[in-house]
């Protein structure tokens, strides 16, 4: 189907009030017209998402060639915040359309179920070309979580999601290919006075924007306000298959260790990076039928695009369990690390018992 029959269709769907998965440049997001509450309530049915968990409202960009940027980004946010700080028309003006989330003030406008209640509402653009095709025909917010089931790991393909939502196969799948970042975008609260504050690390990095704007970013994302962000549960983004991070490049230490506990006949995935020295020889000599052995590359931005594919194809190969190198210290791998461990933590056939921490 061409593109712009897909986006047809998927504008008439959400119009009807009913639900479309649309692709962005982080992961797929499960979007509804954000304006109609009896939309944006099936969002929260079809993910068994809880109802006071808030959404981000998607928005479209100004045209390439518009010589009025700032007016016409203050025009695009005006329904849904009732303030924009300064700092955050510098945020947009160097990273919008992109993988960053703002939270502001919200206006009178925007639904409750939206915000789960609260009295901020978060916006994104995302630069995604077929996201930005589907705002702009559409011509109002998407409300979008990612488009997995809740707690679970977020699609980075249409088919990622068509896996998640099999049994309700009427759900509409706009189909951009591969997402290009492969997590969640970085959420920056900019409702309060002061700096903005980190409320989920993604690939854009409190450096990075340091470098490139001059606003100091602080950390938010211990504070015990911050509940709401869903990605800040401790257990999400997680596998059905046991999944243990060990430590560096420790590989060998961790393999003598399965040994010790006798589980070496049992089928493990074991993640390595790409530069480690893999000499069979030093294997433990039973080792080879149950174990295998996936190279990954120790650049971050790399690691995030493949991780979210790669924990879902491990999931399916009936693994009894999968070890993976924790990332190494350092700003670029606060994202992944994050994503990791909270993965580890929720992972297992009883993940739902910790979702509540
Ligand atoms: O990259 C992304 O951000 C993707 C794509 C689809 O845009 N979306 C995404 O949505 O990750 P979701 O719902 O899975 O995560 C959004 C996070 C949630 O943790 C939510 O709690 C937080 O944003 N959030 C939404 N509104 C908020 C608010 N008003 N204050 C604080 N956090 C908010
Ligand atoms: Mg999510």
């Amino acid at each position: 189907m061409s593109d712009s029959l897909q986006i047809s269709q998927a504008v008439s769907v959400l119009r009807r009030g009913d639900l479309v998965a649309m692709p962005t440049e982080t992961v797929y997001g499960l979007g509804a017209d954000a304006s109609n509450a009896k939309a944006v309530k099936k969002i929260y049915q079809l993910k068994g998402r809880p109802a006071n968990h808030p959404l981000i409202v998607h928005v479209q960009a100004p045209p390439t060639d518009s010589k009025q940027k700032e007016e016409d980004w203050l025009a695009i946010l005006s329904p849904w915040a009732r303030h924009i700080p300064e700092s955050a028309i510098v945020l947009i003006q160097h990273f919008w359309p992109g993988p960053l989330t703002l939270v502001f003030q919200k206006s009178k406008l925007v639904l409750d179920c939206v915000t789960g209640g609260q009295e901020t509402v978060a916006l994104r653009s995302p630069s995604h070309p077929l996201a930005q095709n589907l705002l702009r025909v559409f011509g109002g917010g998407i409300a979008a979580p990612s488009a997995n089931r809740f707690g679970r790991i977020s699609p980075t393909s249409a088919s990622h999601v068509r896996a998640d939502f099999i049994v309700n196969s009427d759900l509409f799948i706009l189909d951009g290919g591969d997402c290009q970042f492969g997590i969640e975008s970085t959420i920056l609260d900019v409702s309060t006075e002061g700096a903005p504050r980190l409320l989920r690390p993604g690939t854009i990095t409190p450096q990075q924007i340091k470098e490139r704007t001059g606003i100091d970013i602080v950390n938010g994302t211990n504070t015990s306000d911050s509940p709401r962000v869903s990605g800040s549960l401790k257990a999400h983004y997680a596998p059905h298959t046991p999944l243990h991070l060990y430590k560096g490049n420790q590989w060998m230490a961790q393999l003598k260790k399965l040994e010790q506990d006798g589980l070496l006949a049992k089928r493990t995935a074991i993640v390595l990076w790409e530069m480690e020295k893999f000499n069979p020889a030093l294997l433990p000599h039973d080792t080879a039928k149950q174990i295998d052995y996936i190279f990954l590359p120790q650049d971050s931005y790399r690691f995030a695009q493949g991780l979210y594919r790669l924990l879902r194809d491990l999931d399916q190969s009936n693994y009894r369990s999968i070890y993976m190198p924790t990332p190494p210290d350092g700003e670029d791998w606060d994202a992944v690390r994050d994503r990791l461990q909270r993965a580890s933590f929720g992972s297992g056939p009883s993940s739902s018992s910790h979702m509540s921490s």
